[in-house]
């Protein structure tokens, strides 16, 4: 059965869903499932833009043949390598012996690395500027390394306008038909699951992808075609502005993630208690959540998202409660900036907390540690260090 879809002038959807997998990258939960985006052009020449997941392959070669329809394979676009999108590469190089790869240099290697298989005059190495005819069809291409490997390049496809854009502007979550992004709902509830795939998969190459978006910027571009999630063909600057503020790593909302990890339940107690105090001081943009039961995946996207954070943790091992500290060096693995932090100490005995979480933080770009400090000992026996700490950081909300 096929599963294609046209985004314009014989330009195809040919990608696949995968609803039963739990973990994407054997990391990152999947409550709704990922779409493995691929693309196929119908022209005097034929070409297929990225394969897809080795799960989800079956309906991708059916597509393939089905646009076909008899004629032969003229090229694969490699735009990334990863796994998720080049599992079948090897496959298609079996099943089609005149198709020429048109990839990277790094991806030409990694197309050995992955499959033993040494392209020769069959790749056709491709760099920022170049551009590939297929008849009225011509892909322009660029560099986009580190948006999220090494090897990505972008194409702009120059009769249509749409921009194939890799890992960037992809989201997790299957696709229910409506590829478009004007076919569903685009709400918070999405954005979620667009930020929680940007920050962690793409995030730690903020730079990188700020030098993706300047280039783009100059392109007249009437659709992005990413390799997971939705086709955004209105509303474009919408998405690309979340990018912008992600990339630069510029919050999106004056607003506090609370963070805390919690034995016993006094710990907790103290993170329930400045977040009743903020809200009670007129900060409603709030989200509590237990670093035990919380992915971290979900935690990093909320960091991205909010302009403070803080950190309530116990002392556990002369060190953070090992929960935190995931959360915490994973913000620092994926270079996290500009925000401001606060600390809500616990210890019985030889509290280190503060110690743990500054000497991590202070190796971190723009992050701000709030001189306000809650220090429980055990439990909490003064409230007014909370209302300080919440007057604090309401005060530089305000700012
Ligand atoms: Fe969707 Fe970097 O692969």
């Amino acid at each position: 059965m096929r599963t294609i879809r046209e985004l314009k002038d014989n330009i195809y959807y040919i990608g696949s869903n995968d609803r039963r997998l739990a973990l994407f990258e054997n990391m990152f939960p999947l409550e709704n499932g990922v779409s493995y985006n691929s693309y196929f052009i119908d022209d005097e020449k034929t070409a297929v833009l990225d394969t897809v997941d080795r799960f989800v392959s079956d309906a991708f070669f059916e597509n393939v043949k089905a646009l076909l329809n008899g004629r032969s394979l003229d090229y694969l676009i490699v735009h990334h390598m990863e796994p998720d999108h080049g599992a079948n590469i090897g496959r298609l190089i079996e099943m089609f012996p005149e198709m020429k790869v048109v990839c990277s240099l790094k991806a030409n290697q990694m197309i050995e690395q992955f499959f033993g298989e040494e392209l020769g005059d069959r790749a056709i190495i491709i760099k920022e500027g170049d551009t590939l005819e297929l008849g009225v069809h011509s892909l322009k291409f660029l560099a986009a390394p580190m948006v999220h490997w090494p090897e990505v390049m972008f194409s702009y496809e120059e009769k249509t306008g749409i921009l194939f854009s890799a890992d960037a502007f992809g989201s997790f979550g299957a696709l229910d038909g409506t590829i478009f992004n004007d076919e569903t709902i685009v709400d918070e509830k999405w954005y979620a699951e667009a930020r929680r795939y940007y920050s962690n998969i793409v995030g730690k190459y903020g730079t990188q992808t700020q030098a993706i978006l300047k280039k783009a910027s100059a392109l007249d571009i009437n659709m992005i075609a990413p390799l997971h999630g939705l086709i955004w063909r209105t509303n474009i600057c919408d998405f690309v502005s979340k990018y912008n503020l992600w990339s630069k790593y510029q919050p999106e909302v004056k607003g506090v993630l609370v963070a805390y990890a919690s034995m016993y339940g006094n710990t907790e107690s103290a993170a329930n208690a400045l977040a009743l105090s903020l809200a009670d001081k007129g900060v409603h943009d709030i989200r509590v959540r237990d670093v035990s039961v919380t992915d971290t995946s979900e935690l990093i996207s909320l960091a991205f998202k909010y302009s403070h954070i803080v950190i309530a943790s116990p002392t556990y091992n002369l060190g953070l409660h090992p929960k935190m500290e995931h959360f915490v060096v994973d913000m620092k693995a994926l270079n996290l900036q500009n925000r401001t932090v606060a600390i809500i100490e616990n210890g019985t005995w030889s509290p280190a907390v503060v110690k743990t979480v500054t000497e991590i933080l202070s190796t971190m770009k723009n992050i701000t540690i709030m001189n306000e400090k809650v220090l429980i000992k055990s439990s909490l026996r003064e409230q007014q260090q909370i209302e300080t700490l919440a007057n604090a950081i309401v005060a530089d909300i305000n700012k």
